[in-house]
């Protein structure tokens, strides 16, 4: 026997002191060996024990070895089941030998080698049954995880899908119909899209709506910031590369034009990129093939483009800082977005849901917002468009103490008219909060910064603080670790 192995357990049950010695003899240099004089004997070491083999004699007072053996079928079916008989009472017992399944029945007076070969095959038996049972366990538990996961991925599917459905286009202005008109167009087509607009107008989001009700929205929408990388590395990026074309290429690696096969890619500031980048992006529109950095053969893919701008690409076709070929590609669907200031009226419907929006993920709650603050925001220039609007509808309600939004909530540079063309922010100084413009903020970098501002004027008193924060001081403390502070 393997020595590293637990052994496995037999159970000799006999009447006969001296046969249960002489079972004992045989079989423990191999197996760990109980045994029991009686049926109920054996039955409680059966309750404590997991018994690989039952080796039961016949003929036992009060409960004969086929009765035990029965019960013994009904309660610890894994056990292996042996009887161990007289020569002359087989006949009678054939029939209660099937009924308790017993796997082999011995004769009375037994040769040691054919009764411990028994008990070698029992056990493998036994072993081999057992290991059945605990592969279909770990079955049955990956199946269940492998439901599981899939109910969760379509769920988180569905999610996606509901974000970014055309419900989630806030609109009720004229101007912003049309463009729900083309949305509902490009995603019934397989068509290139434009998305023209200014920054902040809803560029991606229209991008990601044409996608998931497109009959793409399965397969993945992967974006792209054109101008975000340096032209080789966004190269890279989008074609991948074969092992060994550049230094630091340790392996063959496919791009994000062939990670969103089947699906749709996003090229967000289209315009930023170089002329002979834009010839290979025209190969992947017209001839749908790729070639990786340091390849030499093309690869066939299946991707729909949508591309982005916030500069008049025409002009820049004119000036030839862009392809009129990929332009014409490119321009197959055009979706122009208005600008905010030109569809007011779907200002205080954006408003609304930029604070439902905010009201679902915090516990901070913002019932209304007065119709004095209403107007002003509605009458404001938005030059950084709906991104704009909900920088400053954010601020507003992580300053706000109330759970109204009023007209002295609207940050004063923006009140008195002068407001900035960038995205402004505050500077977190400890005696005063003021806003100053630079780049634009991540509403959990305004948290941040906010709540550092009031710990240094609690003198980092954190009971106070939160206080002044209309938070409870667990839940301070508990944003100040999610924010890293
Ligand atoms: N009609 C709309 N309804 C609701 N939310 C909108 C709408 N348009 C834009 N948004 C929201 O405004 C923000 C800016 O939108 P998005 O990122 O799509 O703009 P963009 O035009 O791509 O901006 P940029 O040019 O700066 O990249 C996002 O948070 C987006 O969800
Ligand atoms: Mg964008």
């Amino acid at each position: 026997m393997n020595a590293q192995r637990v052994p496995l357990s037999i159970l000799c049950v006999d009447d006969e002191p001296s046969i249960l010695s002489v079972l004992r003899k045989l079989l423990e240099e191999d197996y760990n060996v109980y045994t029991a004089s009686n049926g109920l004997e054996a039955l409680n070491i059966l309750n404590d024990h997991e018994i690989a083999v039952a080796l039961v004699d016949q003929k036992m007072p009060n409960m004969t070895g086929i009765e035990l053996l029965t019960k013994i079928k009904d309660l610890y079916p894994n056990t292996v089941r042996i009887i161990l008989t007289a020569h002359t009472e087989v006949h009678d017992l054939v029939d209660s030998i099937n009924v308790g399944e017993i796997f082999r029945h011995i004769n009375k007076p037994w040769e040691p080698d054919v009764l411990t070969d028994c008990i070698r095959e029992a056990v493998l038996k036994f072993e081999q049954h057992r290991a059945i049972i605990k592969h279909k366990d770990e079955y049955e538990k990956l199946a269940t995880e492998k439901a599981n996961l899939e109910r969760e991925i379509v769920l988180l599917k569905s999610e996606i899908e509901k974000e970014y459905s055309l419900d989630n286009i806030i609109s009720i202005s004229p101007e912003m119909n049309n463009v729900r008109r083309l949305i509902n167009a490009a995603s019934l087509s397989d068509e290139t899209v434009l998305v023209q607009g200014e920054s902040g107008t809803g560029k991606e989001l229209v991008a990601r709506a044409i996608h998931y009700n497109s009959k793409r929205h399965h397969k993945k929408f992967l974006a792209v910031d054109c101008g975000a990388l340096t032209e080789t590395l966004l190269e890279g990026e989008l074609f991948g590369h074969k092992k060994g074309a550049f230094t630091g290429a340790v392996q063959d690696q496919k791009g994000l034009i062939e990670d969103a096969v089947g699906g749709t890619v996003f090229l967000d500031e289209i315009s930023n990129t170089s002329l002979s980048l834009q010839a290979k992006l025209l190969r992947v529109i017209q001839e749908k093939e790729i070639r990786r950095v340091g390849e030499t053969q093309y690869r066939q893919v299946d991707v729909r483009i949508i591309a982005a701008t916030n500069k008049d690409l025409l002009e820049e076709v004119q000036k030839s800082n862009f392809r009129m070929d990929l332009y014409y590609r490119l321009n197959v669907l055009n979706v122009q977005l208005p600008a905010l200031r030109d569809r007011r009226s779907d200002i205080p419907l954006l408003i609304n849901h930029i604070i439902n929006e905010y009201n679902q993920k915090s516990e901070k709650k913002i019932k209304s917002i007065s119709r004095e603050a209403l107007n002003l925001l509605s009458s404001l220039p938005w030059n950084g468009n709906i991104r704009e609007l909900k920088n400053i509808i954010n601020r507003m309600i992580i300053f706000t103490h109330a759970e109204h939004l009023d007209i002295h909530d609207v940050p004063d540079e923006i009140r008195t008219g002068g407001l900035p063309t960038a995205q402004p922010s505050f500077s977190s100084d400890a005696g005063s909060f003021n806003f100053s413009v630079s780049a634009p903020k991540t509403m959990d970098e305004l948290e941040k910064e906010y709540i550092r501002f009031i710990l240094a004027k609690t003198s980092s008193n954190k009971a106070e603080a939160a206080k002044l924060l209309g938070l409870k001081r667990t839940t301070l403390i508990m944003r100040m670790k999610k924010l890293g502070l």
